[in-house]
């Protein structure tokens, strides 16, 4: 028996849409380790969301199985999972979005304010506690989003494109921001990507998927110490390798 605190195994999905049937997952097998960091490329519509979706118990596979530390899932309080769209609750401000999960676990409300409040300052939102969603630019957001996430107090965290819709100079910022927060929690991180680069910066591992139906295309070790220079001629070689495969695939 592995010592994997996540473990998908022969995943397979398809989808019905107006009586047609669409292939999803392709019996998807892959094993994440506690406190590491894996990214997920791959094809846009090949059915990355759909993975998370199932990991974390919002869509049911059609055969296979998922593991968290040798129990089947959903498994209240393993994952914490940032979609891929905005899901701050307007009628909250960014305190209120920020400690919902603590809220609806019955921690405490104190507790959870004052982590809530460090992770601000840490990610530049100090200041903004009392302000609402719509009062906050797109990058700010997601931060908060992703502040929500971290302090769900869940051991997996699966981020799906997070840094996504966002200018160059703001993701630049945020990686090195999520890479700190990481280094100092040590969570165990899913995170989907169409950006090489990005997935080179932060992983451990990158699993690379084919277009629909997705099946594991490469499971790549980035054994390079971090921080990352986006500019070394490892990381660009590495970078240029994933995005002929990903061109191959049927493009990011
Ligand atoms: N609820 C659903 N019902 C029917 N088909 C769906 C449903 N959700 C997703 N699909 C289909 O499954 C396939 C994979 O969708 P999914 O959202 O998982 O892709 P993705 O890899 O996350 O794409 P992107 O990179 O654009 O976010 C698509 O063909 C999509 O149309
Ligand atoms: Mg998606």
């Amino acid at each position: 028996m592995s010592s994997s605190l996540l473990q998908v195994h022969d995943l397979s999905k398809h989808y019905r849409q107006r009586g047609i049937n669409v292939h999803v997952l392709d019996r998807l097998s892959f094993a994440l380790e506690g406190g590491t960091w894996t990214t997920i490329l791959g094809p846009s519509g090949c059915g990355k969301t759909t993975l998370l979706k199932i990991l974390v118990g919002l869509e049911r596979a059609d055969s296979g199985t998922v593991l968290v530390d040798g129990a089947q899932v959903p498994q209240l309080g393993s994952i914490a999972y940032l979609p891929q769209h905005d899901t701050l609750l307007p009628w909250r401000d960014a305190l209120g979005n920020a400690i919902l999960a603590s809220e609806i676990d019955g921690r405490s409300l104190k507790e959870a304010k004052r982590e809530a409040i460090e992770l601000f300052e840490h990610f530049g939102l100090g200041g903004f506690e009392f302000v609402y969603p719509h009062q906050l630019s797109g990058g700010m957001r997601q931060r908060l989003a992703l502040i929500r996430t971290f302090l769900a107090h869940r051991p997996i965290l699966l981020l799906d494109e997070p840094l996504g819709a966002l200018d160059p100079l703001t993701r630049a910022t945020l990686q090195t921001w999520l890479l700190e927060v990481w280094s100092e929690l040590r969570k165990t991180v899913l995170l989907v990507t169409h950006d090489a680069e990005e997935a080179l910066l932060l992983s451990d591992r990158v699993l690379v998927l084919s277009e629909r139906p997705a099946s594991l295309q490469r499971d790549q070790a980035v054994e390079l110490p971090r921080p990352r220079d986006r500019g070394s001629a490892d990381l660009v070689a590495r970078k240029t390798a994933l995005l002929d495969l990903l061109l191959v695939s049927g493009g990011a």
